[in-house]
């Protein structure tokens, strides 16, 4: 009697063991699948476009736009440990309901990006916002803030920055924690980038043009005191040529390099659009460059393109791959 109860309660451990690593750890979903659906750990379509990713403690939280068929709802966060799996955490922030608020439902929130500041131990949201009813003839940069990384942030205020008109953008922090607003201005003729005051709340008015070649959808990332910047051209929702430009300083001069893309459709950026570079924790080098596959008749069913990026010599490359996993970066 004793035996076969011991022989139970083992069996029933085991079993919950092998289920709970099924969970965590199928080897089918330890691999990025590119432009394919990619779902959250609840079985829904992950919902973060236009999005950026923040590595806080242990965990990577990726911010995106969420999406309805056309509709700009706000912005999603998910989490992850291995950045395979991702749990789906909440809305980080949701437009107002409040018709007076600049960001009153009906807005456009688009390519959300946090940071953390160090000193005021703040998690600094900052998106590209369009005013209700307006187009995108608003062309803002927003501001949001949290003390929890997952939120709810807290909208601020929202402004052209030194004046300049501001759509797409991204945020970078360099190693000395002094951060950067980079952002298509002018009618998306001129790339810029301003230095972010000490709390990472407003733009400074150290605010100079990188470049002047109707560019968008910056993605920017530093490799060996180089900075290199991945920017597509400006075609809506359809997919264009990628360009890369380097510098040995955030403030210039940029030089053009050229399309890093290479494979089917590289002209194209594989159907996707740029825009993040994600620096893979605990792996030197390692970066992993994220684009969005738009379906402009239903938004929410965009997908994602992630690639590894690949470094020979001076140049950089981004091939495409049907499926991949991290132990890439340990061969390349
Ligand atoms: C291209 C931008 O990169 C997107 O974020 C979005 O603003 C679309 N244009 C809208 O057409």
């Amino acid at each position: 009697m004793n035996n076969k109860r011991t022989f139970f309660i083992l069996l029933f451990g085991v079993l919950i063991f092998a289920s709970a690593q099924g969970q965590t750890s199928s080897p089918a979903s330890l691999k990025f699948f590119p432009a394919q659906v990619w779902n959250d750990l609840s079985g829904n379509v992950i919902n973060a476009h236009g999005g950026g990713i923040l590595y806080h403690k242990g965990r990577y939280y990726w911010f995106g736009e969420k999406r309805g068929q056309h509709a700009s709802e706000g912005v999603n966060v998910y989490s992850s440990k291995d950045l395979y799996q991702w749990k789906f955490e909440g809305l980080a922030l949701a437009p107002s309901k409040d018709a007076g608020s600049d960001i009153a439902e009906g807005c456009l929130m688009e390519r959300p990006k946090v940071i953390y500041n160090q000193k005021t131990r703040k998690f600094v949201m900052w998106f590209h916002l369009e005013l209700k009813g307006k187009g995108y003839s608003a062309a803002r940069a927003a501001v949001a803030v949290s003390d929890q990384v997952q939120g709810p942030y807290t909208f601020l205020s929202s402004f052209r920055p030194n004046g300049n008109m501001s759509r797409d953008m991204n945020l970078y922090v360099d190693d000395d924690g002094s951060a950067y607003h980079i952002y298509s201005s002018d009618e998306n003729m001129d790339l810029r980038i301003a230095r972010l005051t000490d709390d990472y709340l407003r733009p400074t008015n150290q605010d100079s043009l990188l470049f002047r070649r109707q560019r968008e959808a910056p993605a920017l990332f530093k490799y060996r005191q180089k900075y290199y910047l991945i920017t597509s051209g400006c075609t809506g929702w359809a997919p264009n040529q990628a360009s890369l430009h380097t510098a040995d300083s955030l403030f210039g001069p940029w030089k053009l390099v050229g399309n890093p893309m290479e494979g089917p459709q590289a002209d194209l950026t594989f159907g996707g659009q740029s825009t993040f570079v994600l620096p893979v924790q605990g792996k030197k080098d390692s970066f992993i460059f994220m684009a969005d596959k738009w379906n402009p008749k239903d938004l929410r069913d965009s997908r994602y393109i992630w690639l590894p990026v690949r470094f020979d010599g001076k140049d950089v490359k981004i091939s495409w791959m049907d499926e991949w996993n991290l132990s890439w970066f340990s061969k390349k």
